[in-house]
């Protein structure tokens, strides 16, 4: 059922090479050498990262159906623990969006949203919206999320109602508003940008395909496409390669916004460092 969100991406490879010795392997972030920390392994297409500062645990979707059927289940790696463990109760679970500031993390699946609290240990699980098959959440001061198979945009209002955001009257893939309330948005044709207070679509040219877009706790956003991540440059409306990283699937930023991405099979932090023998 959910095969069609990965046929979006079908321009992507999965090419994958299994690394069997654990030896350190470097990535240069703003040509400065970063080491790649492995935080969790042999995983199958883990998406949509999303890190909690309360409880150090990093958050993914992964696909746990057979070769020809897509399904996913929201899964978290422990600081220090390479095991995932499972967020149940969630069906389909594909995307994630974590309110850090209140503490309060969203799952979104093919029957709505869910919502538990990060600052207790084994918090229940609370039903937000239901009815829903949520593509890609975004949070900032509010819930934002995609439905599937329309592409709208909607806002989570208090009291659980949602707002249809008309003003993003296209079909996107994926939504972020940046530190200076600047949005931006994907869909098939590429990369806009919306500064605050205007309707106007200022196209990024270059990469098409974002497999995930995040804001850093600076309020950057950064762009996963086919070759790397990338960051806006807002005076000339282009793409800088920060990172020159292949098949990234998911990003996002630790407390001190170190990148931690994923591969088609792995979870990996990037460290300042070089790997000296
Ligand atoms: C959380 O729940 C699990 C399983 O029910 C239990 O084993 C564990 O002790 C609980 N942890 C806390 C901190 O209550
Ligand atoms: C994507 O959005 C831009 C900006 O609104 C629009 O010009 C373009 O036609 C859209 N692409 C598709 C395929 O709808
Ligand atoms: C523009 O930014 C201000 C804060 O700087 C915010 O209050 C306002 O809602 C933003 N406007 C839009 C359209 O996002």
């Amino acid at each position: 059922m959910m095969l069609a969100i990965l046929c979006v991406f079908v321009l992507f490879s999965t090419a994958y090479s299994n690394e069997e010795t654990k030896k350190c392997e470097e990535v240069n972030v703003y040509d400065k050498p970063h080491q790649k920390h492995v935080l969790s392994m042999g995983l199958n297409r883990p998406y949509q990262l999303a890190f909690d500062k309360h409880q150090h645990r990093t958050f993914f979707s992964h696909n746990v159906g057979l070769d020809n059927e897509d399904s996913f289940e929201i899964a978290y790696v422990e600081k220090g623990e390479m095991i995932p463990k499972v967020v149940h109760d969630v069906k389909n679970g594909f995307a994630i969006a974590i309110d850090n500031k209140d503490g309060i993390i969203y799952y979104g699946g093919s029957e709505g949203i869910k919502k538990e609290h990060l600052k207790e240990k084994n918090a229940t699980i609370h039903e937000v919206l239901k009815n829903h098959n949520v593509w890609d959440m975004f949070y900032k001061h509010a819930l934002y999320f995609i439905t599937y198979p329309s592409q709208h945009l909607y806002k989570l209002l208090p009291k659980n109602e949602v707002e249809h955001q008309k003003h993003i009257h296209e079909e996107i893939y994926q939504f972020v508003i940046d530190g200076h309330n600047d949005i931006f948005i994907t869909n098939k044709t590429g990369l806009f940008l919306i500064k605050n207070g205007t309707d106007e679509r200022i196209h990024y040219k270059g990469p098409k395909i974002f497999r995930a877009i995040e804001v850093n706790n600076e309020g950057k956003a950064h762009f996963c496409g086919k070759n790397g991540i990338y960051t806006a440059n807002k005076a000339d409306h282009t793409l800088v390669m920060i990172a020159e990283i292949k098949h990234i699937f998911g990003i996002t930023f630790d407390s001190n916004d170190n990148i931690i991405y994923s591969d088609p099979h792995e979870i990996v932090k990037l460290v300042p460092g070089t790997c000296e023998k």
